[in-house]
């Protein structure tokens, strides 16, 4: 099954474009500049109403909801919180029947966040999903939910299913802010064609996993690592730790970069890798700022840099180009070095990154 690829983990990744290419098939009318999820069973009223989404997962679903919340925030100017499963079941949420609990989860049969769902649905609130697994719980407890068309993903570490919600979150922003009457025809139309580009910038992506494959040997001893992002890119500094931590078992920390200052960068000396995510994006010169400090204090500084990026490339010990995207877009594009970095960093230290130790697909227990 895992064809020419040696691992589900590497195959599940170069399956990206095909999901993504999946994941706008039959929902994106490029002609009208329309997005249509008939399954949100949404209406304009409704949309009209909602005062809040809560969007509630755990792990790298949880990071995928941290960028919707961008998306949902800027696209539908609709309040958005992300709370992570376990806690969001053990609080007291202010919730009514006009907040959106919004689950994100691949196997949709993950106990904390189904547990968070039924919170939601004691309080009233309005119960929306986007999971993988068809007929899975979180699929069917929803009032409305997205299907992600990414196929089943069996590598425990997930990365097929971290790209496929980032898209689904950006279209429901899409469907959010044109009913709710933010958008105008001309934003609309633009937010949906930049859409075609998804699947060309995250094969180029995959078409550089050679030059990922040559850092990696370099970087494959490291102990200690903290992976920095600011804005719609700081979850990915979140998701690409998560990464490297739970199959090559290295120390990896993901930070808001601004908060270096008020504490971590105490831990930067040359042992430290530090990995800096600063595409071309509205946050751009502040990275660049913070990757100097980090660099001054003798890290071993790695960038995700866009293409032609000549001040990241001066500063960096190691670069990893990706290619130009509209902003709203870079974090598909910079996840994609992280993982495949992951996922080298792991075989070159013998692991097993299908079967991590400690750690199972799907999490039914609390
Ligand atoms: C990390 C990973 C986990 C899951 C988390 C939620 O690579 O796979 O962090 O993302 O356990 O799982 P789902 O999405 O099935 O609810």
């Amino acid at each position: 099954e895992k064809g020419e690829y040696r691992h589900f983990m590497q195959k599940e990744i170069h399956e990206q474009v095909r999901a993504l290419t999946d994941t706008l098939a039959g929902r994106v009318d490029f002609e009208e500049g329309k997005i249509r999820i008939p399954q949100l069973n949404l209406t304009t009223e409704k949309a009209k109403q909602i005062n809040k989404i809560i969007i509630t997962a755990c792990g790298t679903a949880a990071h995928a909801g941290m960028v919707g919340k961008t998306y949902l925030e800027r696209i539908a100017r609709v309040p958005v919180e992300v709370e992570i499963a376990s806690e969001f079941r053990y609080r007291d949420p202010i919730v009514d029947e006009n907040t959106v609990v919004l689950a994100i989860s691949q196997s949709g049969e993950t106990a904390d966040t189904l547990a968070a769902m039924e919170l939601g649905r004691m309080r009233g609130a309005i119960l929306w999903s986007i999971v993988n697994a068809i007929g899975s719980q979180a699929m069917r407890l929803a009032d409305g939910y997205i299907s992600m068309q990414t196929g089943p993903e069996i590598g425990v570490a997930s990365t097929k299913a971290f790209t496929a919600p980032l898209v689904d979150l950006y279209m429901l922003a899409i469907v959010l802010g044109d009913m709710r009457g933010y958008l105008s025809d001309a934003e609309r139309r633009k937010l949906v064609n930049d859409l075609r580009l998804v699947p060309s910038l995250v094969g180029e992506c995959l078409n550089r996993e050679d030059a990922v494959f040559e850092v990696s040997k370099a970087l494959k001893d490291v102990q200690n690592s903290m992976y920095l992002g600011r804005g719609i890119n700081m979850p990915i500094a979140y998701e690409g730790a998560l990464k490297l931590k739970e199959i090559s078992y290295i120390h990896a920390e993901g930070y808001p970069a601004g908060e270096m200052k008020h504490g971590p960068i105490a831990l930067v000396d040359k042992e430290m890798l530090v990995l800096a995510i600063a595409p071309k994006d509205p946050w751009y010169d502040k990275m660049i700022s913070q990757i100097e400090q980090a660099k001054a204090r003798g890290g071993k500084v790695a960038v995700i840099a866009t293409d032609g990026d000549t001040r990241a490339a001066e500063i960096a010990d190691y670069v990893f180009w990706v290619p130009d995207a509209p902003w709203y877009l870079t974090p598909i594009v910079t996840v994609i070095p992280l993982q495949i970095f992951a996922y080298h960093i792991a075989t070159l230290r013998g692991l097993d990154v299908d079967q991590p130790r400690n750690l199972a697909k799907s999490v039914t227990v609390e």
